[in-house]
């Protein structure tokens, strides 16, 4: 087998669910610890890297992947693809730290909605890094992964290795857990976004997390001795849905739709404003996906065993 890195790299870079979320105190260092469990879910964006000599470019595409083709043109809020770009920040530290000679240039296919709770950005941020590695033909220990995925933001880290697992610090320190059973959810984004820095100093101002901070420290500590359950990880919470404010009536509306239309347990993944509910064995998901349309974009998702997937051509 040749050993000449590839000249181009696609990437599938999944979304993720935060089956639950309890935020606990404020750091000296401004991040929040937290206990959450992540789990990949299979709605995903695209990043296409190619080799180029020198600098690097970022192409950026939107396409409607929900349940009737998505939210209508211009509703939902687009990825810039300037340098603030996560794709273009993290192959930049990626080459810088690792003094990779040369570029490359991106192509990225956007089907994870923007600021959603969904995670689409560090799944980006994700696939940048492992399209870089393979372009480069380098190879570095997970350790070493995790720590550049880290500064690229918290749930990076998580996007980099997937499947389920349980978050603690402010999200990077993983600890793979095992999924009971495969599941499918029904995700829908409202039309109104969150801002996560916002949100997280409503919790400051609440301290409602603090309450339940030592249980739910117990409660991570127990889990991976077993096979969780998305119920059972649902059965955390989730700290923002109580800090909505002017939303949270939106929320609970919404909440009572997809209970009607077939759901369970629907809740917030991250600060939102993604919702989603699970979908009971054998119910037919694409029906109660239809019945959501009109309150925003609509998906249909699995759980899925792995956050990325690299498809190389020489
Ligand atoms: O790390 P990330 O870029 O995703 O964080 C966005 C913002 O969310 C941070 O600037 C911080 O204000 C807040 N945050 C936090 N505690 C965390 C994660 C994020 O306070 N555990």
């Amino acid at each position: 087998m040749s050993r000449r890195p590839p000249r181009r790299v696609e990437v599938t870079a999944r979304a993720k669910l935060n089956l639950g979320l309890v935020v606990g105190p404020r750091r000296s260092d401004g991040f929040h610890d937290l206990v959450t469990i992540f789990q990949s879910v299979s709605l995903a964006d695209t990043l296409v890297a190619e080799r180029r000599a020198s600098g690097f470019t970022l192409a950026v595409s939107h396409k409607r992947a929900g349940v009737g083709g998505g939210a209508a043109p211009g509703a939902d809020p687009v990825v810039p693809a300037g340098a603030d770009n996560l794709v273009l920040r993290a192959a930049r530290l990626v080459a810088e730290r690792l003094g990779l000679p040369g570029g490359a240039r991106f192509r990225l296919v956007k089907r994870i909605p923007v600021r959603s709770g969904l995670g689409g950005g560090s799944a980006d941020a994700a696939a940048a890094v492992a399209a870089m590695l393979a372009l480069h033909g380098r190879r570095i220990t997970r350790g070493r992964r995790i720590a550049l995925a880290a500064e690229l933001g918290s749930d990076v880290p998580f996007a980099a290795t997937g499947g389920t697992a349980l978050g603690m610090g402010r999200g990077e320190r993983l600890t793979r857990l095992h999924l009971a059973r495969p599941f499918r959810a029904v995700v829908v984004v409202p039309r109104w976004r969150i801002s996560t820095a916002l949100a997280f100093r409503r919790i400051d101002d609440t301290k409602y997390g603090l309450t339940l901070w030592e249980p739910t420290l117990r409660f991570a500590a127990s889990l991976g001795r077993k096979r969780v359950t998305a119920s059972n990880a649902s059965r955390l919470g989730n700290t923002f849905e109580r800090v909505l404010g002017r939303q949270r009536h939106h929320f609970d509306l919404l909440c009572a739709r997809m209970r009607t239309a077939g759901l369970l347990d629907p809740r917030l993944t991250g600060s939102g404003s993604g919702v989603f509910g699970m979908v009971p064995a054998l119910a037919p998901a694409q029906e109660i996906a239809g019945r959501l349309q009109g309150l925003g974009s609509v998906f249909v998702v699995r759980s899925t065993g792995r956050g990325l997937r690299l498809r190389t051509q020489p």
